[in-house]
Formats: structure tokens, sequence, C-alpha cells
């Protein structure tokens, strides 16, 4: 059985599902914790499951390593093999991302390499485009810039807002994250990054 541990920041409606969908008998792989980086209304359905939760608060940390040694310390506790960040609105340092990569994968409501960034969603509307999307990626030391593993185009319709739009995206994300999660559980190699191009036969 897969365990994975879950980071958050806010409502954690995307966390809730994989609970869910981790609920069911048949699924492979279970959440063992839940961590955030400051109090928040998502660490209620890690209480509602039974989840042990965590939280680091980032504020409380003179540096941004500093809080990721903390953050590091609390997972490690828990042995996951997989780390999902789940609309955990921090950087980790590279540290962090170091220790755990390729297992750490973060779920984004863009169409990747579309609208990186912590307002994927204002910014698509901003731009005016037809469609964004959302995508599950490897985590690396940029901001939304690692390996996509799974990616989905939405829709942009006439009328909507940050709000609409961003509640029209994210049951897509909890598709492709409980899909990618399921997937590693059974065939791990699912959630790395993808080969390098072979090199080109030497000429004689
Ligand atoms: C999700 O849309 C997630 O992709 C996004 O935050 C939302 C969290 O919603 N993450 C990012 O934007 C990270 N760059 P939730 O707390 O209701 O699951």
């Amino acid at each position: 059985m897969l365990s994975v541990a879950v980071l958050i920041s806010g409502g954690g409606s995307n966390l809730r599902a994989l609970l869910e969908a981790a609920s069911e008998p048949d699924f492979p792989a279970q959440v063992t914790v839940v961590g955030a980086d400051r109090p928040c209304d998502g660490l209620a359905h890690a209480e509602e499951y039974g989840i042990p939760s965590f939280v680091v608060p980032y504020t409380r940390f003179a540096t941004r390593a500093d809080w990721g040694a903390e953050l590091a310390a609390q997972l490690d506790i828990w042995h996951p093999d997989l780390i999902v960040l789940s609309g955990l609105m921090r950087l980790l340092p590279p540290e962090v991302v170091a220790r755990y990569s390729p297992r750490i994968i973060n779920t984004h409501p863009a169409y990747l390499p579309e609208f990186p960034g912590p307002h994927a969603v204002r910014d698509a509307l901003a731009a005016g485009v037809a469609q964004t999307g959302a995508s599950v990626i490897i985590v690396d030391d940029g901001v939304d810039t690692g390996p996509v593993i799974a990616q989905e185009r939405v829709p942009v319709l006439p009328g909507d807002d940050e709000h609409t739009l961003h509640e029209r995206i994210k049951p897509v994300e909890r598709r492709l994250l409980i899909d990618v999660v399921r997937r590693h559980a059974t065939q791990p190699a699912a959630t790395a990054a993808p080969a390098p191009a072979p090199l080109p036969a030497a000429e004689e």
C-alpha cells in the first residue's frame, strides 16, 4: 500500500477528494499524514477521516531553509512514498525538493507551462484565453516548472470570474490527481521524470 503525505495551505477540497478515493477498499494508496504551512480549514478533512496532521507555520521561521528543515523532519516521521502538494502555496526550499525528488508532485490550476505561479486562474482570465486547464507535475526547484505527468484542458466560459473558473478546474485536478496517485501505486515509474532522449548512435 502506497503511503502518501499531503501538504496544503487552504480549504483542501482536492485533499478531501483524495481522502474519499483512498477510503475505497480497492484504492492502492493511503493518506498517512496531512501537513500545512499555516492553520487552515483543510486540516478539518484530515481530522474527519482520522488522519494525523501537523502544522509547520512558515512565518515562525527565520528562513525558508529553516522552515523546510522542520517540514522535512515532520514528513520523515511518516516515511511517505509520495508527497502531494495540494494547494500548498509555498515554494519548497531546494534541500527539501532534493531530499524527496522525484516523489513530490504538485497540482496546478492551469495547463502548464501556461500560467505558472500563485494566481494561475486570475492570470488566465486576464490573458483572455478561451481555454486553460489543470496539471499535475513533478516538483523541481522552479515555480511550476517540473515535468508534467498529467494535464487536461478546461474551457473558459463567457462571464467567468476567478471563482467560477477555479471551481470548473478543480474537479479536473481531482480526477487527474487521483489517477496519478493510483498509477504511482501500481507502477511507480509512472510519476518519474521522462527518460532523457537516447544518445545518437556513434558514427562509423
Ligand atoms: C488547487 O486548485 C491547487 O491546484 C492550487 O490551489 C488550489 C487548492 O484548492 N494550487 C496552486 O495554485 C499552486 N500553485 P483546495 O485547497 O480547495 O484543494
